[in-house]
């Protein structure tokens, strides 16, 4: 049968290849970014209560109302923006779906989207999927800062889009206002909108604290911002997240929302609404215990790290005093003969670049971190 090549990403994904092989080896698996640990105890109850309640049938098309004004009172609350409920915010299922809809609102067929890399591994797909081509700017490592002029120089008359992500996923760098301004800069007076992937708003660590595109008044009449609830309240399996835009975008993004997916799960609209209502505690310091842990043990072993995560639940590590391997095939050993999965950052990279570097998740149990470690720490160094 022939069928049409959507885009140019061709196998499974490291994601799924690197979660087998943790299974086929029993190996601790710090691959995949997904909690083991159980949710807030009250939000579980608070979405059975809900679907006991009676509350299981079409919720309208944006999201339930009490959810998202829930919403725009946390974003009062935390970064003094007003955001409007009814025309500026979506409720989507999950992050991703958000930024396949998002490009979709906006992207014709040859347009370019400029996107950093390393970058999530939908991005392309999803911008491919719509015709258009991702044109790629690399970000510098160590730090993976943003080099503004290699921006600057890959926009053409067909740029139609920057997607950006803060804080950064796979390697916890996190923006500075400065990197704000610096886009600012690049895109007035042109109509390119920009994606803002804060889907790790909450994660920031050493008293630092997360610039959000809805805090800077001139990108933000430009911009979708797309989070997830999966990385605040550890619950990535309920695929649940929204997109906050100015009125206009908002309203292109319906137009393709309605008949996509057109209404997202009511009884956890619910839950979520009653827990951002009630928990308004910051979540990062969780967070940040565990990374600290992790870096802690990680000290025993012969693993380099360049920079600390700031922000993410992600860390990266060198192994050049472990092996001297392409990532990927480091990453398969060390599943295979230490028990440790991890992903390769490679796969982040459109063009496979190897910069010897995998990503660990540290959003784990403090056990399973340990667990982990204690296998790494067996690694002889070259
Ligand atoms: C940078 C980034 N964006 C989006 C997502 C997806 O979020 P969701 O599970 O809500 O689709 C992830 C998940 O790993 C991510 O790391």
């Amino acid at each position: 049968m022939q069928l049409p090549q959507k885009h140019s990403a061709t196998g499974t994904t490291i994601f799924t290849v690197m979660s087998a092989l943790a299974q086929k080896h029993n190996a601790i698996n710090l691959s995949q970014g997904f909690p083991d640990f159980h949710i807030d105890e009250r939000l579980s109850k608070a979405l059975g209560d809900a679907a006991a309640s009676g509350f299981n049938q079409y919720a309208p098309m944006a999201g339930l109302p009490v959810l998202k004004q829930e919403i725009a009172n946390s974003f009062r609350r935390r970064y003094g923006v007003q955001v409007d409920a009814d025309s500026e915010i979506t409720v989507t299922p999950g992050a991703t779906y958000a930024i396949y809809t998002a490009f979709t609102a906006i992207l014709s067929p040859g347009d370019e989207v400029i996107v950093l890399e390393p970058a999530y591994d939908s991005y392309i797909p999803n911008i491919e999927m719509n015709g258009a081509h991702a044109v790629i700017v690399p970000l510098s490592a160590p730090t993976f800062s943003v080099d503004w002029q290699r921006v600057q120089d890959a926009i053409t008359p067909r740029t139609r889009s920057i997607i950006i992500n803060t804080p950064h996923n796979p390697t916890g760098a996190i923006w500075t206002l400065d990197d704000w301004d610096q886009l600012a800069a690049i895109v007035r007076n042109t109509d390119i909108i920009i994606l803002a992937d804060e889907v790790y708003e909450q994660l920031v660590y050493d008293g630092a604290r997360h610039h959000s595109v809805l805090e800077h008044e001139e990108l933000r009449q430009r911009s979708f911002a797309l989070y997830s609830f999966g990385k605040v309240y550890n619950n990535t399996g309920w695929k649940m997240g929204f997109c906050i835009a100015p009125q206009e975008l908002t309203q292109a993004f319906r137009r393709i929302h309605q008949f996509l997916c057109f209404t997202v799960n009511t009884p956890a609209q619910y839950a979520l609404a009653q827990h951002l209502a009630h928990d308004t505690r910051p979540i990062h310091e969780v967070m940040q215990r565990k990374r600290d842990y992790f870096l802690e043990l990680m000290k025993d072993t012969p693993f380099t790290i360049h920079a600390p995560a700031r922000g993410s639940y992600f860390q990266v590590a060198g192994y050049e005093r472990i092996s001297d391997l392409p990532d990927r095939e480091f990453a398969e050993w060390l599943t295979r003969e230490y028990g440790v999965a991890t992903i390769p950052v490679s796969a982040f990279y459109s063009n496979g670049k190897d910069d010897k570097l995998i990503r660990f998740c540290f959003a784990k149990k403090e056990e399973t971190l340990a667990d982990a470690v204690a296998r790494l720490v067996k690694l002889p160094a070259l």
